[in-house]
């Protein structure tokens, strides 16, 4: 890909499709997706372009601090939208994943669409990439997972969509990532629901939080390995709260409480992955810290050994 010549066509495109005086709302989780995305609305729009970064409730430790940092070192001016009451709300008592998904499409485009209408705009530009609407079921026969800015999108929206990157894969995009200067272009990828798919079954803000610790220990843990050179970056590291409780013993009190499952795989464009080979003294480590800082929480870690196919990345 010319990345150069790009991100000229895009930016054009996206004047094209905006004209003046028309505005824009651009929907920015601080991923590098959505991040590129709303670099490249900012260029091609300027102050027509208002970045909105949702706050759901359902994102990793110190995201919100993390992503500030980020939309500084690019220039984005942006908003941050409090919404975690909202999506919290509207996840009460829905344990299937398409349903979350979906459920959280919706949470996402009714934010935005109030947003925006005090702004007078009447589009929403956002960082869909192809992968999400292939798996979406854009070309392949079944739906895998519906992306909850794809598939996930309520039928009635009075917004119009602006997609500059839909036709490029994973690594293209951190190609333009690097060419537009963005810090971090090679950051694990986030998916847009969040925490969400990471905690099976009901989504309530007490099994976020275990899971937002557990997942926080799974990264600090494997950046420090990555950093002393014992394993190589994989492409994404996480852990996801199971909905199954399991006896433990702390000295000799009996207790019972949930699994964590530790997920690290590698792959290429998140088409297909394999679940990586690391040194057990490593999981070791992340065992007795997910158990120790949650104790009474959870009494069992487990480490995912299946590649993709035939499971997907996240597990739901
Ligand atoms: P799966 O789990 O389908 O994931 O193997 C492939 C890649 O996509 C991410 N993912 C999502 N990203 N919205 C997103 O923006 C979603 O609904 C979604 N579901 C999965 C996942 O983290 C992996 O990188």
């Amino acid at each position: 890909m010319d990345a150069a010549r790009f991100v000229e066509e895009a930016r054009r495109a996206i004047r094209d499709r905006v004209p003046p005086p028309e505005r824009a709302v651009v929907a920015a989780s601080g991923g590098i997706d959505s991040t590129v995305a709303a670099l490249l609305a900012c260029q091609a729009l300027g102050d027509r372009a208002q970045v909105l970064f949702v706050d759901t409730g359902l994102l990793r430790e110190g995201e919100v601090p993390r992503v500030g940092r980020l939309f500084q070192a690019v220039n984005i001016p942006y908003r941050v939208i409090p919404a975690s009451e909202t999506f919290f709300s509207a996840l009460r008592g829905v344990v299937d994943p398409e349903e979350k998904r979906r459920v959280i499409g919706e949470t996402f485009i009714r934010v935005f669409e109030s947003e925006a209408s005090r702004w007078s705009a009447r589009y929403l530009v956002q960082g869909t990439i192809a992968p999400d609407w292939i798996e979406s079921g854009g070309s392949l026969r079944d739906t895998i997972k519906t992306h909850h800015n794809v598939g996930g999108l309520p039928s009635r929206m009075s917004l119009e969509l602006v997609e500059p990157i839909r036709d490029l894969y994973k690594d293209e995009v951190r190609q333009l990532a690097r060419y537009l200067g963005l810090p971090e272009s090679d950051r694990q990828p986030f998916p847009g629901p969040g925490l969400a798919v990471r905690v099976t079954g009901e989504v309530t803000p007490e099994r976020v939080a275990l899971a937002r610790r557990a997942g926080a220990i799974v990264e600090e843990e494997v950046d420090q390995a990555v950093e002393r050179g014992e394993i190589p970056r994989p492409w994404q590291y996480f852990a996801v709260l199971l909905p199954v409780r399991t006896v433990g013993v702390t000295g000799d009190v009996r207790t019972y409480g949930l699994a964590v499952s530790v997920r690290l795989v590698s792959s290429v464009d998140a088409m297909t992955a394999t679940f990586s080979e690391v040194p057990p003294r490593l999981l070791r480590r992340i065992s007795e810290r997910i158990t120790r800082d949650l104790s009474g929480h959870v009494t069992r870690v487990l480490y995912d050994v299946t590649d993709k196919p035939p499971a997907t990345i996240e597990w739901e």
